[in-house]
Parts: structure tokens; sequence; C-alpha cells
């Protein structure tokens, strides 16, 4: 049996620390997608870590950890992330394991991946610069590396190979000397990951369930920055959805259960591209500055804006969500009123539905106002407690949405959370 903990927005809505405080009901936590691009925040004995590629169960003794097929490794990053596990007592050659299959960020990659940047101008995406777009499109060009490689003994060909290729792109660019000291970081990194647990993930996986192990898959970036169905082409390379649990780990529909949707109070979003409740106004500023948005990989200042049901709701469509956690809810305490995004007003006509090419159409809000709940809600630790001005907030956005929201997170702390009977 799988549950899958998948972000509904533009990412950062939480997902390391609710993958944390739900781990101990799985025996695998296990990432399906993504790569270095994303920074999921846990606290730990009060102190703060960010994951990037090891999963959020990493800090659960006993727990089985896999990095999957679908994710593209970055060995430098995953070197210095079990270093950064190791001082917090974990003993990452016990629990991490990583899918053969999975493919390699390499040098090159981020070097592309700058160069694809450059030559937007004014059109960039706002990528990580992390290399993940090259490196995805090295795997469905069907010429991208993968961990498995890394114990053929022509691996070193098959990199220069590779390298050639892409030094060929970006001859017009002057990353020689970035690229050969990345390089040198890059192969001591790979001889650190040879003598990680390498396993055949599939099988690995489904000899789990099969036993009647229970598996959580954690999502990383947002559904609106899903490759297929988010706001293209500001999006990220994977798909980010329900649906990338089957190929990025290698199990079927049917063993999925529930999944599990994260949506902030309020919504946020870094790097360029579309954003309907965007606020730019001393509003935004409160949020930014409240919910401490600042990218959590990058240090970017995120965009901040109220929530938005309309792209809310398509991404409950598209996942299959069965029950919602809403986190950051203590950052609306202070706030007057709030607003919630009921509709569209595309040409001035309202619509519910998330249109094609969201970029190159002037998109306003519809809001629905609620009044805000005035209360430091940070130390509630039940839904009865919780003032009545959020009550008719959640109840409003249960409605609308058909999913209830099940948990309200109240702050960054591990057991910050508050569950909804
Ligand atoms: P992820 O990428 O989805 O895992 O999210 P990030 O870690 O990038 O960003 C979420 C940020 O919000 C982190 O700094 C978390 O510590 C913090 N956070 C998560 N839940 C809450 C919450 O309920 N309240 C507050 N105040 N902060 C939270
Ligand atoms: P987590 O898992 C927020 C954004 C980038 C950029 C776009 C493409 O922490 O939620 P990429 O480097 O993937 O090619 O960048 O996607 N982006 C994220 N935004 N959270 C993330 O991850 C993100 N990963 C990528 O800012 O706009
Ligand atoms: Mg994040």
């Amino acid at each position: 049996m799988v549950d899958v903990i998948l972000g509904l927005q533009w990412g950062d809505e939480g997902k390391g620390k609710i993958v944390d405080y739900f781990a101990k009901n799985y025996d695998l936590i296990a990432r399906f997608q993504g790569g270095p691009n994303a920074g999921h925040t846990l606290y730990v004995n009060d102190k703060k870590i960010v994951l990037h590629q090891i999963p959020s169960g990493i800090f659960h003794e006993q727990k089985i950890n896999l990095i999957g097929n679908g994710v593209v490794l970055d060995p430098v990053t995953l070197k210095k992330e079990c270093e950064a596990v190791a001082s917090f007592g974990v003993d990452y050659q016990k629990s991490l394991f990583i899918s053969e299959r999975t493919h390699l960020i390499l040098p090159t990659h981020r070097a592309l991946d700058k160069a694809s940047e450059l030559s937007k101008g004014n059109d960039k995406i706002g990528s990580t610069l992390k290399g993940i777009g090259p490196a995805y499109m090295d795997k469905t060009g069907r010429n991208g590396l993968r961990v498995g490689d890394l114990l053929d003994k022509n691996f070193t060909t098959q990199y220069i190979k590779l390298r050639m290729k892409h030094q060929r792109l970006l001859d017009n660019f002057n990353f020689q000397e970035e690229i050969s000291q990345w390089e040198e970081e890059f192969f001591d990194a790979i001889d650190f990951l040879k003598n990680l647990n390498i396993v055949n993930g599939e099988y690995f996986i489904n000899d789990k369930i099969k036993k009647g192990m229970r598996v959580l898959a954690e999502g990383a970036q947002g559904s609106m920055l899903d490759v297929d169905f988010g706001t293209f082409p500001f999006v990220t390379s994977s798909s980010t959805i329900s649906a990338g649990v089957c190929s990025g780990l290698g199990v079927a529909p049917q063993k999925i259960k529930d999944v599990i949707g994260i949506t902030k109070a309020y919504c946020t979003r870094v790097g360029s591209g579309p954003f309907p409740t965007e606020l730019t106004d001393a509003t935004g500023d409160f949020l930014r500055n409240a919910g401490n948005e600042f990218g959590s990989t990058t240090g970017r200042p995120r965009r901040c804006g109220w929530i938005d049901l309309v792209a809310l709701n398509f991404a409950c469509m598209i996942n299959g969500v069965t029950q919602i956690v809403m986190t950051k809810a203590d950052i609306l305490d202070s706030l007057e009123e709030l607003m919630v995004c009921k509709n569209y007003l595309i040409n001035g006509k309202e619509s519910n539905v998330v249109p094609f090419q969201m970029n190159r159409m002037k998109i306003e809000a519809a809001y629905e106002s609620f009044k805000g709940w005035n209360t430091d809600i940070s130390k509630i630790s039940s839904f009865e407690e919780m003032p009545q001005a959020m009550k008719t907030y959640i109840n409003y956005i249960n409605q609308y949405l058909g999913v209830p929201v099940k948990y309200i997170s109240n702050g960054p702390g591990r057991e910050q959370i508050v569950s909804i009977k």
C-alpha cells in the first residue's frame, strides 16, 4: 500500500515538515521525482535542516528511505546532505537506498541550465540552476547516465562522450573554469555514491509492499509546476503529480491509496510565471516577512498572494487528492481580512477553470472575503479550540474543493499540527 504526500501549489507548501510528521506511520519513504531543486525544511531537536534529495523520513530510526528512479540526482549535493544528516546521528549507510535507474546530474547539466536561462533574456524560467531541465532532457533524449552506470568500468568513457556533446552546446559561453571545478567535486562525490546502497528500486519497493509494509511517496515541487499540467513553460521538468509516483518508483496505480495534498493557507511562488492571486502590495510584503518566504534552496524572495481555489481545485482533480493538509495558517494570525480566490476573471468573464497558456492572458482573481481570526493559534493543539473565524474559512474551502482539510499546521515545529476529526 502506498500513500502520497505532494504539493498542490507552486512548491514550498511545507511537504518536508508534513512528511516528517507522517513518517512514523510508514516503513518506507520514497522520493519519486525532482532533484536538488527541492528544499524541504525540517526541524529536528529544534535544529533546522533543509533536505534536497534525501527523503524527509530520514530522521526516523528503522525507516527505509529510497531515492527513486524518477529523481535526477546530483552526487555532490547528496554527499553534503549525507554528511549533514550524519551530524544529527543518522546512519544513512543503513537507512538510505538509491535506485540504479536514477539519472545523474552532471556538471555540464548545471552549465547547460545556466546557458539556457541566459539565452532566454527576459523570458527566464527562474530555474534553480541545479541542472534539472538538462538532466531530464538527457533522460528523455536517451543520452543520460544513471546511478547504475557508476558501477560500469566504462563509466568515465561514457561520461567524457556526453560531456563532449554538452560542450558543443556551450561553445558560446565561458563556463570552462566552473565546469572543471564542479568536475573535481563530482568525481569525488561519485566515489562516495558508489559505496551507498544502490538497489534495483522497482523490485526493492514492490517486495516491501508485498510483505505488507507501508510506503509514503514524497513529492517535490508542486502540482502547478508539473511539466504537463503546470503553468508551462514556467514549470519544472518532471511529473510532480500523483501519476509521477507510478513511473518514478515503479509501483502500479492500484497500489496507491491516499493522496495527501498540501497547501499553504495562502500562496507563494518562486521564479517566473503566472500567479493570479499575487500581491505586490504591503500585504504581500507582510506575508513574505511573517512567513519567512525566502527560497530554501536559492534564498530568493518568494512571491506571495492569497490562496487560489481555482488552481487548488484543478490540483485536487489531477492528483485525486483524498485529504488536505493546510500549512502556515499561523502566518495569517494577525490579519483583519482574508481573501480567497474563487474565480478567475479572464477578459472580464468569470471562470473556474485553469486555462491553457495562463501566461499569455491577463487573469485577475475574483475574491470572497473572510474575517481574520486575530488570534495566536501557534500553541493551540485541538481543532475545537481554534477560533470560529478560522473554522468558517476552512469550511468554505472544504465546500469549494469537495475534499476535506484534515490537518492544520500552525507552526514550523515538528508537533505543531492539529488534526480535524
Ligand atoms: P517544502 O519545499 O514544501 O518542504 O517547503 P519549504 O521547506 O521549502 O518551505 C516551507 C517553510 O515553511 C519552511 O521554512 C518550514 O519550516 C515552514 N513551515 C512549514 N509549516 C509551517 C507552519 O505551519 N507554520 C509556519 N510558520 N511555518 C511552517
Ligand atoms: P520544493 O520541493 C518552489 C521552480 C523554480 C523555477 C521552476 C523551474 O522545495 O517545493 P527548475 O530548477 O526545477 O528547472 O526550476 O520551478 N522550483 C521550485 N519552486 N519549490 C521547489 O521545490 C521548486 N523546484 C523548482 O523556482 O521557477
Ligand atoms: Mg521547498
